[in-house]
């Protein structure tokens, strides 16, 4: 079908922040084609930005595509991208007509000829993995707002045998110091006081031999940003001198996302994770050394082909040990085309939910805990957003707890903040001062 060149977009992101810091890209670079940005039922262009990690994902994404009919019987251009699009490829035009675009995740700056193309009727794919062609392709920055993603490093190479991630993302890169630092220095310049860098194994980035807290000290020098994060990490990337950052690095925020998936030895070689329980406490001992306030994160699944309950509780027993700030933990899911997925012993759907409800149940208790911990401090807290009160906003504090207050202050404004009262998911606090980094 041919059709007018749409002249508005929305994009829908699913998934990773990498898959958020993706679809702001998109829509910065449809922006700068001057196509404007519009609600999901309004738009003459849907973008379906999709994740492939769970259960059913290619699935949802097909009743997703369904929804987008609208009641007068048409329907927006639909292109899908991100991860299913890599993943299922040119499965996902011969199996419904509603799509006219699929581009990979590392292609997406290819989409305003793509685009062209559909808008003459072509179904159109592109499904290359060139690495970082995109970065050099893409307009500069545009996005505004106290906190903004940065993608510094791309794809994994660690291929756990349950996780998609290699296949759909290709193999560990690293963007330029250069280029990274000149994003984030726009980023600022727009009005970020926070930058996250972001990779699917960010401490995995590296140029001419030199780590992750090299492009950390190059932002630490930018005057104007205030606080920096990285997420998410790999155990065994976890350099000296990363750790060594979080000692003397002061905008480094106190926070670490160090997922371990289990706590049982037999079962962290069945997932290809090349690291033992032991060695990750003893990693966690030695971040807690440089850094004795870090809030630890992490993710956990249960259910893992094989995995006994002896072996399910000695990940009670490192969640012990560890002491986690917030975590995030998942039922397996056997994922297509990954190794795990054909392996014997596939746990019972009962079981598993059995072990992921005392498992969150433990994770829940030392959340309520370290956030009660909090209790009586003076922190600052970046306001993000407002929240449903009158007059409420909420931020996040340097251990990235959500804290809510309600004063008259800026969203962007750094405040100062005294924490009152704890809950499991967020804080309240009362304003100290407004804006304390205001120059
Ligand atoms: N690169 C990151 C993120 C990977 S995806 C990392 O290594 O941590 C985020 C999380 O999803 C993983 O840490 C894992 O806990 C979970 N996950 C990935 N594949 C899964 C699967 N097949 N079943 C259940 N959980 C999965
Ligand atoms: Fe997936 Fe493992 Fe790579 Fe993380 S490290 S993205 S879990 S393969
Ligand atoms: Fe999902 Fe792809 Fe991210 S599978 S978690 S969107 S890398």
């Amino acid at each position: 079908m041919t059709r007018p060149a749409p002249k508005s977009f929305h994009v829908k992101s699913f998934g990773c922040q990498m898959n958020v810091y993706d679809g702001e890209r998109m829509a910065e670079l449809l922006g700068a084609q001057g196509m404007a940005a519009a609600s999901e039922a309004d738009a003459e262009l849907v973008i379906l930005n999709t994740c492939h990690i769970r259960e059913k994902a290619a699935e949802k994404v097909y009743s997703d595509i369904g929804r987008q009919r609208r009641e007068d019987g048409t329907r927006p251009m639909i292109a899908v991208a991100g991860c299913v699009a890599q993943a299922e490829g040119t499965e996902v035009t011969a199996r419904t007509k509603d799509v006219d675009i699929v581009v990979g995740p590392q292609a997406y700056h290819e989409l305003p000829q793509m685009i062209a193309r559909a808008a003459k009727g072509e179904r159109v794919h592109d499904l290359d993995l060139p690495g970082l062609d995109k970065f050099s392709k893409l307009p500069a920055r545009r996005k505004t707002g106290p906190t903004a993603f940065l993608t510094v490093q791309e794809g994994c190479d660690k291929f756990c045998t349950y996780c998609v991630v290699p296949y759909t993302r290709g193999g560990e890169i690293s963007r330029s110091y250069a280029a990274i630092v000149d994003e984030a220095k726009s980023l600022v310049d727009a009005g970020a006081k926070e930058i996250t860098l972001l990779g699917q194994n960010v401490n995995a980035w590296e140029e001419d031999g030199k780590g992750l807290e090299h492009l950390i000290r190059a932002l630490d020098a930018i005057s104007g940003l205030q606080r920096i994060r990285y997420t998410t990490s790999h155990p065994n990337d976890m350099t000296d001198g990363l750790i060594r950052a979080h000692a003397d690095v002061e905008k480094l925020m106190p926070f670490l996302h160090l997922p371990v998936q289990s706590g049982n030895d037999r079962v962290l070689k069945a997932m290809n994770r090349k690291h033992t329980a032991d060695s990750y406490l003893k990693i966690i001992d030695r971040v807690r050394a440089a850094r004795p306030d870090i809030a630890l994160s992490g993710d956990f699944i249960v259910g893992f082909p094989g995995e006994t309950e002896a072996e399910f509780e000695d990940t009670l027993r490192l969640i012990e040990a560890a002491n986690y700030a917030m975590a995030f933990s998942f039922k397996y899911s056997p994922r297509p085309g990954t190794p795990a997925a054909t392996m014997d012993a596939q746990i019972a759907p009962e079981v598993m939910d059995d072990r992921l409800q005392r498992l969150q149940g433990l994770l829940n208790t030392q959340q309520l805990a370290f956030n009660q911990a909090s209790l009586g401090k003076r922190i600052q807290v970046l306001l993000e957003r407002k929240g449903k009160l009158d007059g409420q906003k909420i931020g996040k504090s340097p251990w990235l707890q959500s804290v809510h207050i309600i004063a008259d202050a800026q969203i962007g404004d750094m405040v100062e903040v005294d924490l009152v009262s704890a809950g499991p998911n967020s804080l309240a606090g009362t304003l100290v001062s407004k804006d304390v980094n205001a120059a």
